[in-house]
Order: C-alpha cells, then sequence, then structure tokens
C-alpha cells in the first residue's frame, strides 16, 4: 500500500531528480532503490515493485501523464474506435524497464523479505482509461459500459490478456507474489460487478494458472463490501486486502476462515499517531492476529504521514 512515496524524504529527493513521474517508474536503477528504501528504513516483510497500475494503458499507447497535485491524466477513450485502436504490438518491450526494475530489486533483497509485483484490475484501469483521470463515481466508465457493453467487453478482453502476460513476466523476473488492484470496484450494482470485476479478475488468475505460475495472488476488490465474501471463491484470489470500511469480524468470520486476510488500518489513523492508532492496531491484531494473517494499510499511505509514526506502529506489531 504505496510503501515508497512522498511519505518519504528519501523519495522525494530521487522523485525531484528522475524527471516525470513515469520516467521514474521506467527508470530500472532509480526504481530499485525507491523500492528498496522503505525495506531498508522499516525492514518489511515484503516489498511492492515501485511503479503504478497506469503502466498498461501508456504501453497499449494511450497517452499519460501525472501531473503534480493532480493525479493522472490520460487522454480518455470516447467510445468503441478509440478502444480498437489500442495496439498490443510493443506491450512487453514497452514494459521491459519494469521487469529489469524487478531483477534489481530482487538481487537487492534478503532472501526472506518477498517481492510483491501488481498490476490494476481491468475494471479500475478501464475507469482511468475511459474517464481520462480518477473520479469518485466513475461515471465515464459506468456509462460506457452500459452504453456499450460490447465495446466495453473489448476493452476488459484486451486488458485481461495483456494483465496475464504482465504478471507472467513480473514473476519471471522475480516477483513472488501478485496482486491485482481493483480500488475502484465499490460502485457497481450486482450483475455489473460480476461482468466487469470478478469475471475479468477470475481470467486473470486462470490464465497466469494456465502458463504455470504458482506465485499466490492477493485480490483487493475496494469498498465491494459484503460481495467480498465469495470474491475469493469466484476469482481464485489466494489473498484478500481487505479495505478500511471493511468490520474486523466480518473478515475474520467470513473471509479468513478461507484466505490469507491483509489489511486494514485505515491510514488516516497512521497520519493521526498516538493513542487511536495504538488501540486500532490492538483491535486489528486480537480479532486477525491469530489467522492466516498479512497486517497492512486498508489502502494507501498519504503523503502527510510522519515516517515515526511508521516506525512506531511496525515496533508495535512486532512486539
Ligand atoms: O507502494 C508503492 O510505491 C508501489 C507502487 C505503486 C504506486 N501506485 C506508485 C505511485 C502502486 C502499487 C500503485 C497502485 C495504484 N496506482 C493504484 C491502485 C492502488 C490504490 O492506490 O488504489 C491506483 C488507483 C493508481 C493510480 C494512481 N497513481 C493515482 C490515482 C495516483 C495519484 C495519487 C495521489 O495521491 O496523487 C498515482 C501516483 C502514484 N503512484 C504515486 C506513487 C508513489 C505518487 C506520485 C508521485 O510521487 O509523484
Amino acid at each position: 500500500m504505496r510503501q515508497a512515496g512522498r511519505y518519504l524524504p528519501e523519495y522525494r529527493e530521487i522523485r525531484a531528480g528522475a524527471g516525470s513521474f513515469l520516467d521514474l517508474c521506467y527508470n530500472p536503477e532509480l526504481a530499485a532503490r525507491v523500492t528498496l528504501q522503505p525495506i531498508d528504513r522499516f525492514g518489511f516483510d515484503a516489498a511492492i515493485l515501485f511503479s503504478d497500475i497506469l503502466v498498461v494503458p501508456h504501453a497499449l499507447g494511450q497517452k499519460v501523464d501525472f501531473i503534480q497535485n493532480e493525479g493522472p491524466v490520460l487522454e480518455p477513450l470516447g467510445d468503441g474506435d478509440a478502444i480498437r485502436a489500442l495496439s498490443r504490438d510493443r506491450f512487453l518491450e514497452h514494459l521491459a524497464p519494469v521487469f529489469e526494475t524487478v531483477r534489481q530489486v530482487r538481487a537487492g533483497l534478503e532472501s526472506k523479505v518477498a517481492l510483491i509485483g501488481f498490476c490494476g484490475a481491468p475494471w479500475t484501469v478501464a475507469t482511468y482509461m475511459i474517464g481520462g483521470r480518477g473520479s469518485p463515481d466513475q461515471a465515464a466508465a459506468r456509462g460506457l459500459a452500459y452504453r456499450d457493453p460490447e465495446a466495453f467487453q473489448v476493452l476488459t478482453d484486451l486488458l485481461v490478456e495483456v494483465s496475464v502476460e504482465y504478471l507472467c513476466a513480473q514473476v519471471a523476473a522475480g516477483a513472488q507474489v501478485l496482486q491485482i488492484f481493483d480500488s475502484w470496484a465499490g460502485n457497481l450494482p450486482d450483475g455489473e460487478f460480476e461482468r466487469w470485476c470478478v469475471e475479468p479478475v477470475r481470467a486473470i488468475v486462470s490464465g497466469i494458472r494456465a502458463k504455470g505460475v504458482d506465485a499466490p495472488v492477493i485480490g483487493f476488490p475496494r469498498g465491494s463490501g459484503p460481495a467480498y465474501a465469495g470474491y475469493a471463491a469466484k476469482t481464485g484470489v489466494n489473498g484478500l486486502s481487505c479495505d478500511t470500511s471493511l468490520p474486523l469480524d466480518f473478515i475474520a468470520r467470513e473471509l479468513q476462515r478461507d484466505v490469507t486476510v491483509q489489511g486494514n488500518l485505515d491510514p488516516l489513523l497512521l497520519v493521526n499517531g498516538g493513542d487511536a492508532l495504538t488501540r486500532r492496531v490492538d483491535e486489528i491484531l486480537a480479532v486477525l492476529g491469530e489467522g492466516p494473517f498479512i497486517f497492512n494499510l486498508g489502502h494507501g499511505i498519504v503523503p502527510q504521514t510522519p515516517p515515526e509514526h511508521v516506525a512506531d506502529l511496525i515496533a508495535q506489531v512486532r512486539r
């Protein structure tokens, strides 16, 4: 959950000298260094590759920029024709620097520290490709999915295919665990959730298994509430990353019986620190700590987080 990032001065320093955010993503030496920074500083049990879910649309030929204080901005795909014009011809070639980053990170990590590779789930990536930017309701993508489901299916199928290739190549380069981020899974009605969130992730998991990849896969259908139950069985993921709003007793009763769970500390508690943080961490550990569990945040760490709070949190969890 954004181990590397703007809350770390050593990241900001490299970021400032690296050019654009995408330049940093495609610079193996620097990307490997920022992947390792939080591990060196805090001693996490796992590192997550420094990259972004939006390198995938970029590798399909879409214009992608990251604008300071605004986030990602893409040239939106307005209709089926724009979708059909995407090109996968140079997809893996374009992403070669990412695989080189994975190799360098693996070489720089102690063997006991796991390396997590990742991609965005097709739905979440599509919301950015269609809308051109993040939005609280993903109206543009939901609108296109209702208006022209055939075109939306073409895009989803393409994203499934290239995500399988992308994840397999990350594993070939040294990733040992894979996470599929469906950060915007929370706004769809039942039928659309099944079609655009569950089915594509199922297809990705079965696609990588068919290619002989047996690395554990963690799913993150953020905001999907009760639909978390059933998500692992339907998609085949081995672990569930739980968002901040999922009740702990629900996680223990409905999810942890079947799969490893990860989560779900509110990143804002980590900004705040103090007793409220300590109490909540104790609660999470009391309810989930006995089962298969990865302590984590419920969503990405925010830039205002004091690094000392992260150090305190880790000391508490280790104790
Ligand atoms: O922990 C890590 O550093 C791993 C690398 C990683 C990043 N993004 C780096 C990043 C990972 C795993 C992601 C995933 C990602 N990217 C998701 C899924 C997870 C989630 O957060 O919901 C999404 C939706 C994106 C798209 C994206 N990238 C957004 C919306 C933004 C802007 C966020 C903001 O707060 O402004 C980014 C930028 C981004 N990706 C940053 C980092 C470290 C910050 C940009 C910077 O340093 O300039």
